[in-house]
């Protein structure tokens, strides 16, 4: 790269955003930080700021850009408010590259204003690519402007497609840890708690993708994602538990090959090549994969009995329309309600099937029709959750 790449940081507070800061900010030749977006910690944003000097910082609630402001004094930088401030930041004009890096349906439009603003993006919130999928990857054709992935797995397919010819790909597999429960029985499942779901093997991420790697929704949310990415059908897009998260995905070729990506499981990797892309890779200082010292890789089939999360987002990508908006949204309500007492763990893929079953699929013409889908799902799950609890 000739000039460095000014980037906005959408989620920068979060565990994808701080990974992001951190490779960003051992190189300063290649990268400037104009803009940051986060939620409600003030507190590490004012620090962020300090670090990076971006000119432009959106935050969620008017209260958070007083507390901002006063924190920072005479050094602040220019305060937005909301998703209209973040969505401004993704538009920024002196902008070149957008890390999508919100968590959840919040993520949407920003990720679109980026898109529209005709902006590079990676992107790490797969609820928008969920959400939209269709919608979103239509619009960066239009633009001519590339979507790069960032999670690790999709990261993998497209280092693993570089080189090869496109028609050559027969299907792709992404790879799944298991999450912490992937020997427990059913009867285990029923009991297991937030503290535990939120004890992951192998990889430190945000709750919320922590809890849907523990039921492996977050496996069927990224063959959503890989869906649209890679454009290709979901009956091309398998699944496979490998606990070690060596493995982090692969492509199967028409003539049998199998090309694999590996790696130390951290996302400071995928979140570099994607903030570089198709510029050289960054020498980074992660931990070395070692093979002959890690010993055996396993892999095995999902079982769609214990965790049938990852099921029904193949049945929602083959009934199309808002049925993965309305998946999404059913999700993340039930994974809150997991998350705070009011729902039980196996409960989670149970709300997420009522709201399927409730919802009518209309087609997806634009971003608010996906967000009105997420929110149906959304009430679908609390009405059923409720219930239930009122039930028992
Ligand atoms: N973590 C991973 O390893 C990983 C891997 C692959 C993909 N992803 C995806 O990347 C995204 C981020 O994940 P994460 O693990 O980094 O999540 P996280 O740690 O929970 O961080 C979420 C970020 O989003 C911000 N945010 C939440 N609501 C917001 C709102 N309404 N307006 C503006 N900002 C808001 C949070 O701000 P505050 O904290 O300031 O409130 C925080 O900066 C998710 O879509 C996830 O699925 C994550």
């Amino acid at each position: 790269m000739s000039r460095r790449r000014r980037l906005a940081i959408l989620g920068s507070t979060g565990s994808i955003g701080r990974s992001a800061l951190d490779v960003v900010g051992r190189f300063p030749d290649r990268f400037e930080v104009v803009a940051l977006a986060a939620g409600r910690n003030v507190g590490l944003l004012a620090e962020q700021v300090r670090a990076c000097r971006p000119r432009v910082v959106a935050v969620a609630t008017e209260e958070g850009a007083r507390a901002l402001a006063g924190a920072l004094g005479p050094e602040a930088p220019e305060i937005l408010v909301g998703a209209e401030g973040a969505c401004a930041v993704a538009a920024l004009g002196e902008v070149d590259y957008v890390l999508a890096a919100i968590a959840g349906s919040a993520g949407m439009r920003p990720t679109a204003a980026a898109i529209r603003a005709g902006k590079v993006v990676g992107l790490a919130n797969k609820e928008s690519i969920v959400l939209a999928g269709e919608h979103l990857m239509a619009m960066a054709r239009a633009k001519g402007t590339p979507i790069l992935p960032v999670d690790s797995e999709h990261s993998a397919i497209f280092q693993c497609l570089v080189g090869h010819h496109r028609d050559d790909v027969r299907r792709l597999v992404l790879t799944a840890s298991g999450g912490p429960f992937r020997d427990w029985s059913e009867e285990q499942l029923r009991q297991a708690t937030p503290e535990q779901a939120l004890r992951h093997p192998n990889w430190e991420m945000g709750a919320k993708i922590t809890v849907d790697s523990a039921t492996l929704m977050n496996k069927g949310l990224e063959v959503i994602e890989a869906r649209w990415l890679f454009d290709l059908p979901p009956e091309r897009i398998g699944i496979l538990v490998h606990p070690e998260s060596v493995v982090h995905s692969m492509v199967e070729y028409v003539d049998g090959s199998v090309v694999a990506q590996l790696g130390t499981p951290d996302m400071r990797g995928p979140i570099a090549f994607a903030l570089t892309w198709p510029g050289p890779r960054l020498p980074l200082d992660l931990a070395p994969l070692n093979l002959g010292e890690r010993g055996a890789l396993r892999f095995e089939e999902p079982d769609p009995r214990r965790f049938p999360a990852y099921t029904l987002c193949y049945e929602a990508l083959r009934a199309g329309g808002t049925a993965p908006a309305v998946l999404s949204g059913a999700d993340e309500a039930a994974v809150e309600a997991f998350l705070e007492g009011r729902a039980g763990f196996t409960d989670i893929a149970a709300a997420v099937a009522h709201a399927l079953e409730r919802h009518e699929i209309r087609p997806v013409s634009s971003v608010e029709d996906a967000l009105d889908a997420s929110e149906e799902g959304r009430r679908h799950a609390t009405s059923y959750l409720a219930a239930r609890a009122r039930a028992s």
